[in-house]
């Protein structure tokens, strides 16, 4: 028998003021972005702000449909959106925020099975880990240093024939 192992480290961060500017700032760009969420259903506005390797941030919101299914989360709003403005540069960090208008979110966004899929996708292209960044309005930040430590050992190209 072995051990299988995970990469996960996690870092925490308690205050706002602790963050370091260039994270602030794609954060803020994600709460920018959640204010443009089209959630006339859920009224879960969530934002996210990814930062390319060449400067670029490409922003998304979730965008909803009255035939639930059809809609998208801003994760993967921003990450197409990226990829297709700019198919050839990898992925460096993602932002990802919500408002719950009911009762401020408290504690970081998780983001879905799907969008870390996506997301993974994206990072195994590049061959680059891309840093995800989770946050709530208020209450800690959460730093992934790759977003395989989000969904370990799933299906990925290589195991297409
Ligand atoms: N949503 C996102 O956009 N990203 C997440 O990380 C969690 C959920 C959206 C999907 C739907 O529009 C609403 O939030 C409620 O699930």
């Amino acid at each position: 028998m072995k051990n299988l192992t995970l990469k996960s480290e996690v870092l925490v961060y308690e205050e706002r003021s602790e963050l370091p500017e260039e994270m602030a700032n794609l954060l803020s760009q994600a709460e920018e972005a959640a204010t443009r969420a089209y959630a006339h259903y859920s009224h879960f506005q969530v934002g996210a702000a990814i930062l390319l390797n060449n400067g670029v941030v490409v922003t998304g919101s979730n965008q909803e449909n009255a035939v639930y299914p059809c809609g998208l989360c801003a994760e993967r709003t921003a990450a197409f959106a990226a990829s297709s403005r700019f198919p050839e540069v990898p992925f460096h960090t993602i932002a990802i925020t919500a408002v719950n208008p009911v009762e401020p979110l408290s504690k970081p966004v998780s983001p879905c099975g799907s969008c870390r899929q996506v997301l993974f996708e994206y990072e195994q292209k590049f061959n680059q880990p891309i840093e995800v960044i989770l946050s709530g309005q208020t209450g800690p930040v959460y730093r992934f240093s790759c977003v395989e430590d989000l969904l370990p050992y799933t299906f990925h190209a290589g195991f297409l024939p």
